[in-house]
């Protein structure tokens, strides 16, 4: 690459050295191999995955790691047999890398495959200004615009716990943790067309469950929530709830918003024990299910969904900042009070 004659060989990168320290530095400008492509970085989002990795709370975390899993960018060079993709497209990264050989590949579950390496988290991401990946993690969307491409991959953990857990039309669901995630899952289960009924503990995030998501009711789990969704639902309860909270104590009193018959889809996750109460469970006859990462069909799903107007990504865009920014702009996006939701790193 030359610019005004010169070549390009290093770039900005921001590296998370250790917890609670982020350097930016350079590196060499990556080259892409056979069937790789060289990404033109443009945006990335910050999630929760990334400030416990920052913090050094994240389990099996591997230090200096470059973050950066949510992005989008445009496609600069292919390497040799690339197809389907052009020079000039504009990408999403689909960052979960999975074997294609395992008993979860083999049975279309590439979500949970056995080796699964997520870029940003096991392996380097995309926090520097060229990234090279695999074709086959590039989606290319050139209708949307970058922001919607960097925010496809949050959503779509939502878009598949919705669609793992069935829901249908007229259903009644309830979501615990109205964070990005939950929010997530909010929002297709209304394009499912089900009831949907926020809870969490914040009323601030309540009002942007009702406000972003669209949702039918809230409910602050402070606040006598059981009796509350009784009200709400004739009795009836749940036919799915959703937790999506990354809370012990909410996972374990999830069951008791599921109607009989119904089910809990654990969408948070945990580092602990979950223990239950086995009558709580079988007298409903509950399903329970995980929900992790989400596959291809997920993504497409999430861009049709963007691509109607069903699902609008950049309304939960609540702070941003330049690439040159971030090193100084990170820590004050950890409080809680900084009241962030999605946080959008732009390059240009
Ligand atoms: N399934 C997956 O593949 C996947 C992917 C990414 C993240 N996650 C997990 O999803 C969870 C949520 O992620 P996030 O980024 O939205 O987190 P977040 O911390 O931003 O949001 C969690 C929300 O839950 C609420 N909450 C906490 N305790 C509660 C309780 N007892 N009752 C009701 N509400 C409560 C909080 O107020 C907050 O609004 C985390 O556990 C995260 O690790 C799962
Ligand atoms: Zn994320
Ligand atoms: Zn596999």
């Amino acid at each position: 690459m030359h610019v005004a004659g010169k070549v390009i060989s290093a770039m900005k990168t921001i590296v998370c050295q250790e917890p609670n320290r982020l350097i930016q530095t350079e590196t060499t400008k990556p080259v892409p191999g056979a069937g790789e492509v060289l990404l033109r970085v443009a945006r990335v989002g910050i999630c929760g995955t990334d400030m416990h990795a920052y913090r050094g709370n994240q389990p099996f975390f591997v230090y200096p790691r470059i973050l950066g899993h949510e992005l989008s960018g445009i496609v600069e060079a292919l390497g040799a047999g690339v197809d389907g993709i052009e020079v000039g497209d504009q990408a999403a990264l689909i960052p979960y890398v999975a074997c294609g050989e395992c008993a979860a590949c083999r049975k279309g579950k590439s979500n949970c495959c056995t080796s699964i390496s997520v870029l940003g988290v096991h392996a380097d991401g995309g926090m520097r200004e060229w990234f090279v990946v695999p074709a086959k993690q590039l989606l290319v969307v050139n209708d949307l615009s970058l922001d919607q491409a960097a925010a496809l991959e949050p959503l779509a953990i939502g878009a598949h716990a919705v669609r793992r857990s069935g829901l249908q039309q007229g259903d009644t669901a309830v979501v615990i943790g109205g964070g990005p995630i939950g929010l997530g899952v909010m929002a297709f289960a209304k394009s499912r067309g089900a009831r949907v009924i926020a809870m969490d503990i914040q009323d601030e995030k309540l009002a942007f469950c009702s406000s972003w998501a669209g949702v039918d009711e809230t409910i602050n789990a402070l606040n006598a929530p059981l009796e509350k969704l009784e009200s709400l639902t004739n009795g009836d309860l749940a036919d799915v709830v959703f937790d999506a909270t990354g809370s012990v104590r909410s996972m374990e009193g999830a069951f008791q918003y599921a109607s009989h018959g119904g089910s809990v889809v654990y969408v948070g996750l945990v580092k602990a024990d979950i223990s239950f109460h086995d009558p709580d469970f079988h007298k409903k006859e509950l399903t329970l299910l995980g929900s992790r990462n989400a596959t291809m069909e997920d993504f497409a799903a999430v861009v049709d969904a963007v691509r109607s107007g069903a699902v609008e990504p950049t309304g939960y865009i609540t702070h941003r900042c330049r690439f040159d920014e971030l090193v100084d702009r990170f820590e004050s996006w950890l409080p809680p009070e900084a009241g962030v939701v999605k946080a959008m790193v732009q390059f240009e």
